[in-house]
């Protein structure tokens, strides 16, 4: 009886620790607490360097693991360099922060060498740029891993292209367990960082795929004065996304529904009753959009990541072991 009742309190405590420092997923927040307890700091410290030299940068290390842990979940696939990997698709056009994501690695690896996955630091370095940014910090578990496959067809599969309509985004989020309240809530880090014409042609040029078609719906004078930042066939031109491009602010919100989104998923959020409502309950002073997008984050750090012995601990993050 005695044993049976120690096995108890043993069995209830483990269940106990594993559901205070484990998640669903396999991911901890303890995972490096022996391994490497300054990870989060050493991460955080190069961040801000990046951030300091150009504060740009930011939407860089924040469109990461949305393009990262959408395609096969988090697992550094969008990294690799290589032919036909998925930096290659046309989903992940002018993806950039591979060179920044680099430099902390190093940093990292310094202080606990190939100890901690590059799947977990494009985790943390986002973290870290929406909060030196202005947003709301949220926990990152840890204890990913990386994987050795990255294939541009896998990213042009799964990752919505910016002429999407409302439902098609709903539908693109739902098929990764996000409902239409967090799409619309993940889609306000377009507060952030900038866009290439490539991505606003179709807005201005190809609305719904009918060749010269504008979106009807734009503001006219913003649709006019982006056609001058973007002229016909251009597709290199920047376009800063929001006007507080390197804030994480309401502006974007704000942007969109006064008929000033830059992409058509953009315009989209307020094509539809459920959209406009959750972008005006967004918009507002004293929103909840900053505590909201802090936990659609953490949720998506935990999409399908590769743990226990999946995987590897890349040496370097653009390369497999
Ligand atoms: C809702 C569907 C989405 C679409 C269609 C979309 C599409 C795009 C496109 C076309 C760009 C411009 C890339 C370029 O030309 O340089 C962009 C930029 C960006 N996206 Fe999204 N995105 C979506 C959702 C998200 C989500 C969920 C996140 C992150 C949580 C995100 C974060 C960003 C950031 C931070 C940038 C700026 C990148 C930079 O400054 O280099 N996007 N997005
Ligand atoms: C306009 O969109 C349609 C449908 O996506 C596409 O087939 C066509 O090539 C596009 N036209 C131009 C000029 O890009």
């Amino acid at each position: 009886m005695a044993s049976t009742g120690i096995s108890l309190v043993i069995l209830v405590s483990y269940i106990f620790f594993v559901a205070t420092n484990c998640d669903a997923a396999g991911l901890s927040t303890t995972h490096y607490s022996k391994t490497c307890p300054s990870v989060s700091a050493v991460v955080t410290q190069e961040v801000t360097k990046i951030l300091n030299k150009n504060k740009n940068l930011a939407g860089a290390l924040v469109r990461l693991p949305f393009h990262d842990c959408w395609v096969n979940g988090c697992d550094g696939s969008v990294l690799l360099s290589g032919s036909q990997v998925e930096r290659a698709a046309n989903a992940n056009f002018m993806l950039r922060g591979f060179t920044e994501i680099d430099q902390i690695k190093t940093a990292v690896e310094t202080k606990c060498p190939q100890t901690v996955s590059c799947a977990d630091i494009i985790a943390l370095a986002a973290r870290d740029a929406v909060v030196l940014t202005g947003g709301k910090s949220w926990s990152v578990p840890l204890g990913r891993r990386d994987s050795r496959r990255s294939v541009a067809s896998d990213a042009d599969a799964v990752l919505p292209f910016p002429v999407l309509t409302f439902d098609q985004l709903v539908q693109n989020f739902a098929a990764k367990g996000f409902n239409s309240r967090e799409m619309v809530v993940l889609s306000g880090s377009h507060t952030i960082g900038r866009t290439h014409c490539n991505g606003i042609a179709p807005n201005l040029y190809n609305f719904t795929g009918q060749d010269g078609l504008t979106n009807p719906n734009l503001d006219p004078a913003f649709a006019a004065s982006l056609k001058q930042k973007c002229p016909k066939e251009n597709k290199v031109n920047i376009v800063f996304m929001d006007k507080t491009k390197n804030t994480f602010d309401l502006d974007y919100y704000k942007q969109v529904l006064a008929k000033k989104g830059a992409f058509t998923t953009d315009d989209a959020l307020i094509t539809t009753p459920a959209g406009l409502n959750a972008v005006k309950s967004l918009v507002k002073p004293g929103s909840s959009f900053f505590s909201e997008f802090a936990t659609a984050m953490n949720k998506m750090s935990k999409l399908s990541p590769l743990t226990g012995s999946a995987g590897e601990i890349r040496k370097q993050c653009q390369f497999v072991n």
